[in-house]
């Protein structure tokens, strides 16, 4: 089968800063910060996304781009006979599980974008604004339609293959995605009570730093960047011969990072400005959906038309950057089926969409009609989410890690990340050493406090 490649630098960068800019930034990294202690945990996030992020970007970059094959299917050219294209097919797994929850969640990004177009917001409550989310969610009808619509707007952009689909549409969208980012910012922090946001952003607290706030800040790293499941991984298989391997893992993270802080520029200003606390609920994972449509309602009262343009503008940078990165997650799924079980591109999409949607339609359930359905006193939802993002997710980088920094022959990945030696990589000492040393420890001390089996610190 003919495999495409994406067709310009540029096209490289956004896709897979499209992939990385996500919910995650715009909604997990905001409320992590406001939950973790502010500045201090932005700190840490950042050294993070430095000594592990980079590193094992460029792992995942390494695997891609030296076999031109999805994920399953690059393990086992790298270690053929081995077991090792169980991590690609880990990675494929978990793409497929959080892409069917991350779609319902998109779905009430989308609902709000509706809403907030139609002006529903005009006028109401706090306790509207309650209201309001749990129809979104609970309402079976909407919340299935809605991620029904956005895993259809995924399937579509995929179908359309990697450089007429993934890479046209990264290119328009990522550049909206970071005027609107650009606007919002300015919008907030010229708030008149924007300054305590500011601060709190730019102050750092290290007497906040402990434990918990580290392996947070992990987490988040990992989520944020897409790390761990061989979505950068698939993306790098469409890279050229040329592309700079590291350089790119430079820019994506930056990219991600630049966004996730705006994000934070974005709320914490206009959440302070109307007095909101960061303990409790306002702060909580119904950030964006209940404090924040509040929170524009009035921020602008004697110019209500901006409450209006904020609103819009802010739900449809969240539309936009999920389904950049659901996207990216069904192509690692839809790679996976159309190579390692011969089938055109198509019929592997369609494949992929209809199981998504299915397994996406419990999730949806679980916030109404199967509220009392639980795993291991887990919602659906929250078990999907809970398995993949902090367990699978750690796994697949502590194993990408290992196989790099200790399976692989070193002269080869440095052949590769050198382009045949012909651009220069000083690094490369720190990154094996990263690979072998720093990044299983971390990691696998993330894992065994998730998992409850170490208490790592606190
Ligand atoms: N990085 C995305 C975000 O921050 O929202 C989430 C994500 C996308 C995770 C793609 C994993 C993935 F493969």
């Amino acid at each position: 089968m003919e495999r495409e490649n994406f067709g310009s630098k540029l096209g490289v960068v956004l896709a897979a800063a499209g992939s990385a800019v996500g919910l995650g930034n715009i909604w997990r990294f905001p409320v992590e910060t406001g939950q973790n202690g502010g500045a201090a945990f932005i700190i840490v996030y950042l050294i993070c996304i430095v000594l592990l992020g980079i590193p094992i970007m460029m792992s995942e970059f390494f695997i891609g781009r030296s076999t031109h094959l999805n994920a399953a299917g690059a393990y086992r050219k790298l270690a053929p006979g081995t077991k090792w294209n169980w991590v690609g097919r880990l990675g494929v797994l978990t793409g497929f599980i959080i892409l069917s929850y991350y779609s319902v969640v998109a779905g009430w990004t989308a609902q709000y974008t509706v809403l907030s177009v139609a002006n529903y917001f005009d006028g109401k409550s706090a306790t509207d604004y309650i209201q309001i989310f749990n129809d979104c969610s609970a309402n079976p009808w909407l919340s299935i339609s809605a991620m029904l619509g956005f895993m259809l707007l995924t399937h579509f952009v995929v179908v359309r293959g990697v450089k007429s689909g993934i890479e046209k549409f990264s290119k328009v969208m990522m550049p909206a995605l970071f005027i609107i980012i650009i606007i919002l910012v300015i919008c907030s922090v010229s708030l008149p009570g924007a300054s305590k946001g500011v601060e709190y952003l730019l102050k750092p607290d290290f007497s906040k730093i402990d434990g918990s706030v580290i392996l947070s800040a992990m987490g988040q790293a990992f989520f944020s960047l897409s790390l761990g499941l061989g979505c950068l991984c698939t993306y790098a298989s469409y890279f050229d011969k040329d592309t700079n391997l590291g350089k790119t893992a430079f820019k994506v993270s930056i990219i991600d990072s630049f966004v996730a802080i705006m994000a934070g520029f974005i709320i914490f200003p206009a959440v302070f400005n109307i007095g909101y606390q960061l303990e409790g609920s306002d702060v909580g994972p119904s950030l964006i959906f209940i404090t924040l449509p509040n929170v524009f309602q009035q921020s602008f009262t004697s110019l209500p038309i901006l409450s209006y343009l904020f609103a819009v503008m802010f739900y449809f940078l969240l539309v936009v950057a999920a389904l950049t990165s659901t996207i990216s997650m069904h192509e690692v799924v839809t790679a996976y089926v159309s190579e390692e079980f011969n089938m055109i591109r198509r019929k592997a999409a369609w494949i992929v969409t209809l199981t998504c949607s299915f397994v996406g339609l419990f999730c949806a359930l679980s916030f109404g009609p199967l509220s009392n359905v639980k795993i291991f006193g887990f919602s659906l939802f929250d078990f999907f989410d809970y398995v993949s993002s902090n367990i699978f997710l750690p796994v697949g980088g502590l194993l990408i890690s290992i196989f790099i920094g200790w399976y692989l022959d070193k002269k080869y990945v440095k052949e590769e990340i050198t382009n045949g030696g012909t651009i220069r990589v000083p690094y490369f000492k720190a990154f094996i050493l990263i690979l072998r040393y720093v990044a299983p420890i971390a990691i696998g001390l993330i894992l065994l406090n998730q998992l409850g089996l170490f208490a790592f610190m606190k």
